[in-house]
């Protein structure tokens, strides 16, 4: 094998599919059966890691498309010693669609994305209707899927996008509702004084 085709070695804790075009058994991404969440976009690892530590009866694959934030996640769930997370660098739509399997996940994170402010790129935003079919399909009947934004135009998309989809129920999330860490992200646009809007649903 030349240096050209040689394989980048996984890092310990990253999940790399045998088979990038088949449908995943939720077993070969953790043996053990734990109840699985998913964080897409998981960029630093801040929450997953802090979600990974807290709720050691879980299991928590973040998707990330940056190998550098692959890397780093890795890292901080090696240093702590953490057996129920795992990162896969791919594309979070790709993830949901093609590779998860159905009514697998019983909570799904997507925290902070792009919002894509500019019209003629909101097309490539990832709450559409092809998504939430998806992630609908994906989660276990009772799964949850949990967004936040600091762009009000994009939580009103979002929000849109929910009810014209149609399957979910909504669930209350007040503050204290249950232990769920700020994201890096979250931390950075509050330290600047802007406000983050969420939205809680149910698979019924
Ligand atoms: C704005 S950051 C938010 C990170 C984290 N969720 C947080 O709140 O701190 C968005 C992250 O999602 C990743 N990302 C963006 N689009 C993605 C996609 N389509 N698939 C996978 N990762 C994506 C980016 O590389 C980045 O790390």
């Amino acid at each position: 094998m030349t240096s050209a085709t040689k394989q980048r070695q996984p890092e310990i804790c990253e999940f790399m599919p045998a088979d990038y075009f088949a449908r995943l058994d939720t077993k070969d991404i953790f043996a053990d059966g734990k109840p699985l969440e998913v964080d897409l976009g998981t960029g630093d690892g801040t929450f997953l890691i802090k979600m990974a530590q807290h709720y050691t009866d879980h299991n928590f694959l973040g998707v990330e498309r940056l190998l550098g934030r692959v890397k780093k996640v890795c890292r901080k769930a090696r240093n702590n010693e953490l057996t129920n997370c795992k990162v896969l660098r791919l594309e979070s739509k790709y993830v949901v669609e093609w590779l998860l399997p159905e009514e697998s996940v019983d909570r799904m994170h997507l925290l902070c994305p792009d919002p894509w402010p500019k019209e003629r790129h909101h097309k490539r935003r990832l709450v559409q209707q092809e998504f939430l079919e998806a992630v609908f399909r994906a989660l276990k009947p009772g799964g949850e899927f949990c967004f936040k934004t600091d762009h009000p135009e994009y939580f009103d998309w979002v929000v849109d996008e929910i009810n014209t989809f149609g399957k979910f129920q909504q669930l209350d999330w007040p503050e204290d509702a249950f232990y769920y860490p700020k994201t890096d992200f979250q931390v950075q646009w509050e330290a600047e004084g802007k406000t983050l809007q969420r939205i809680r649903v149910q698979k019924p």
